[in-house]
């Protein structure tokens, strides 16, 4: 479904990420995980446009999407949930969620979507008419995610879900992932918690200094140097 070449990028000249190459087949989940700083957000960003690439190739469904500008991949099928929660906190949830899909012209068709998004999340539709600022902060990253499913997304990439969430949201927020993509939408998640994303994994990826350091796939738990890096020595 999606898959990276020999991908070099960075900002402004600087290179971060220096020759990744990486795949996602259809229906995967696909765990980043690493360092602070080694670049798994940037990896994100490379796919979404949102940084330079300075060379290699992207392509999605067999189409080259290197140089597409991100309101193009959005219109591919691609969505992105940045890291931190961006929601406008200052719009209702139902607005936060028009506004997921305000590139698309079919007012049916959002309709449909809130609709399915609404069952997905029971509780955005409770709240829809709620200030985004008023949510918890483990249902504010629910409704970053329903946002991005507003858009037909057909591949999800969802960069640190977890982050600051408490033991008991961070397993809603798992649980979801999954479920969303047993609907049959591939994920790529970018997480601190190793543990949890190599368990929702079909494949995990171990980035450091801008290169893949190891791959494999739920095996990749009993690995001495995860273990040691990433699981506390557990
Ligand atoms: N917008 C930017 N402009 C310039 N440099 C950046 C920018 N964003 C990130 N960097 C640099 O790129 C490198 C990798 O950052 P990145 O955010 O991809 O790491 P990360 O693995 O996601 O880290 P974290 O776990 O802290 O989120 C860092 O050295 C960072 O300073
Ligand atoms: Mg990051």
């Amino acid at each position: 479904m999606l898959s990276i070449k020999n991908l070099h990028s960075g900002y402004n000249g600087n290179e971060i990420l220096h020759g990744i190459d990486l795949s996602v087949a259809p229906n995967e989940i696909v765990a980043i995980i690493g360092p602070n700083g080694s670049g798994k957000s940037t990896l994100l960003k490379s796919i979404f446009n949102l940084c330079s690439v300075f060379s290699g190739k992207i392509c999605f469904k067999g189409k080259d999407i290197t140089k597409l500008p991100t309101h193009e991949l959005i219109f591919e099928g691609i969505s992105f949930v940045p890291q931190g929660r961006q929601v406008f906190s200052d719009l209702t949830v139902r607005e936060n969620l028009e506004m997921g899909a305000f590139i698309m012209q079919d007012n049916a068709l959002v309709q449909r979507n809130l609709e399915a998004v609404f069952k997905k999340f029971p509780f955005l539709k409770e709240k829809q008419n709620h200030y985004a600022f008023s949510l918890s902060g483990g249902q504010q990253q629910m409704l970053a995610i329903a946002r991005a499913l507003m858009q037909n997304s057909e591949l999800l990439l969802l960069d640190e879900p977890s982050l600051g969430l408490s033991p008991k949201m961070m397993k809603e927020v798992f649980e979801k992932i999954v479920e969303i993509n047993r609907e049959g939408i591939g994920i790529i998640i970018v997480e601190q918690n190793a543990k949890q994303a190599i368990k929702i994994a079909h494949s995990t990826f171990v980035l450091e200094d801008g290169k893949i350091a190891l791959q494999g796939g739920k095996e990749i738990v009993h690995n001495k140097k995860i273990k040691e890096i990433y699981l506390g020595g557990r």
